[in-house]
């Protein structure tokens, strides 16, 4: 004990940097040689509209993970006269201090003075209503955004850190990222263990909820076109084109742009999978985390995806109707709006497997699936096919041989 504290002295005396760095991850200063991340990073990254919430939800309630949910929605605020590329970097190096659970990079974004409330959505995570963070309920609890914004919020904001430290999973969840290159340098940090879940929807669906949210979002899309005053009367499909184009990025960033020992470490997942069978997604998910499915929480999933517990609040899939609701827009989106829609999108509905409609007939017409069926699913790297529900093609399905020759 003393040799260690006395060559820790020694080491602060000579490197202060190294120390830094070891005052902040004990383990890497203990343990020099293991190369191997303490913690499991994962970001899923998604879009406005698109089941995230319910999808960070899954994650917040398991009891080894720390979750915090658009934590960029701070860099976002407090620079809203940017562009959403010109504010990448700083969004990403965020999420790098977040996932290493040091939170001082929310200095820059709020007064010194605060509480754990100053998070944006703090109470979606069930770490900062439990301990270390809130000593109200049980870590194993399942605690409900309500109960916790009611009881948790006045405690300080160094338990944000302290909580995140004693997970051995961090995940956050994140709408503001438009290109998995702005990660490279996360994907090479030895002392991050990254991976991607990236959550897809039919962008006429997103449209048709963002129409009806349209006043929420409306800081947030000029952040996304940057402003650019020309387009302000085709905004919504300038928005839906800069989204789109992203996704389609991500994707092809994602399952053929990456070094060979970082596949496995992305994986696309369309909101209409889950919406048809939930239960399977989460398995699928949880495996691709490296989470357990603990059997109170198989039982949380059917509760909410049945339409009780925190389900309206979460998101409302697995009702009996959720398939229908996720086709809504077929019925009350009008046929020119889609075209113009699929016009500014085509590019990536292909790839991501969403069909085309070509008239009002096709639109309206309900026995007409306009989701392409399943390929083929093996996880890259993983070998057996998940149970089902998700989508994550071969490599030759992709467009990569086109791209990379
Ligand atoms: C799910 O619902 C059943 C029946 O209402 C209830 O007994 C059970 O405790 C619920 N499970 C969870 C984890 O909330
Ligand atoms: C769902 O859609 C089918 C096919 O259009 C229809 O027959 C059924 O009544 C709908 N169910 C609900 C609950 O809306
Ligand atoms: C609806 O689509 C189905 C399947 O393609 C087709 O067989 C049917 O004729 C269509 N119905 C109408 C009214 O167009």
């Amino acid at each position: 004990m003393l040799k260690i504290n006395r060559l820790k002295v020694l080491v602060i005396l000579a490197l202060p940097a190294t120390a830094l760095i070891c005052f902040s991850q004990l383990h890497t200063c203990e343990s020099p040689r293991k190369e191997e991340p303490a913690q499991t990073h994962i970001l899923i990254l998604s879009s406005w509209r698109s089941g995230s919430s319910f999808v960070g939800q899954i994650f917040s309630q398991h009891p080894d993970v720390f979750y915090l949910m658009e934590p960029a929605w701070h860099v976002w605020v407090t620079m809203h006269q940017s562009s959403a590329k010109a504010l990448q970097m700083a969004v990403r190096d965020l999420v790098r201090s977040v996932f290493k659970c040091d939170m001082s990079v929310f200095d820059a974004y709020m007064s010194e003075q605060r509480n754990q409330r100053a998070l944006f959505q703090w109470e979606a995570s069930r770490a900062l209503c439990s301990p270390p963070a809130c000593h109200l309920f049980q870590r194993s609890d399942i605690i409900s955004k309500q109960a916790c914004k009611t009881l948790c919020g006045k405690y300080p904001f160094r338990k944000v850190a302290q909580a995140c430290k004693t997970y051995s999973h961090v995940v956050l969840k994140e709408v503001r990222l438009f290109n998995l290159k702005a990660l490279n340098s996360l994907f090479a940090d030895p002392s991050l263990n990254l991976k991607i879940i990236h959550l897809v929807r039919d962008p006429r669906a997103v449209f048709r909820s963002r129409e009806h949210t349209a006043g929420d979002l409306a800081q947030d899309s000029g952040i996304v076109v940057g402003h650019r005053s020309e387009l302000r009367k085709t905004e919504p499909y300038a928005v839906m084109r800069e989204i789109c184009k992203s996704h389609l990025e991500m994707y092809t960033q994602g399952s053929c742009a990456l070094p060979s020992h970082l596949q496995g470490r992305y994986l696309l997942v369309r909101y209409e999978d889950i919406v048809r069978d939930p239960l399977a997604l989460v398995v699928q998910l949880y495996r691709f985390a490296g989470l357990h499915l603990i059997p109170r929480l198989q039982s949380w999933v059917h509760n909410i995806t049945h339409g009780h517990g925190l389900g309206t609040e979460a998101f409302d899939v697995g009702s009996r109707d959720a398939v229908n609701v996720s086709q809504a827009w077929r019925k009350t989106l009008p046929y020119p709006k889609v075209a113009k829609l699929q016009e500014a999108c085509e590019d990536a509905m292909g790839v991501l497997g969403y069909r085309l409609v070509r008239s009002e007939a096709e639109q309206t017409n309900m026995s007409l699936s306009l989701l392409h069926p399943q390929k083929s699913l093996a996880q890259p790297g993983k070998g057996s096919p998940p149970a089902s529900g998700s989508w994550s093609f071969q490599k030759q399905d992709l467009p990569c041989q086109a791209r990379t020759t």
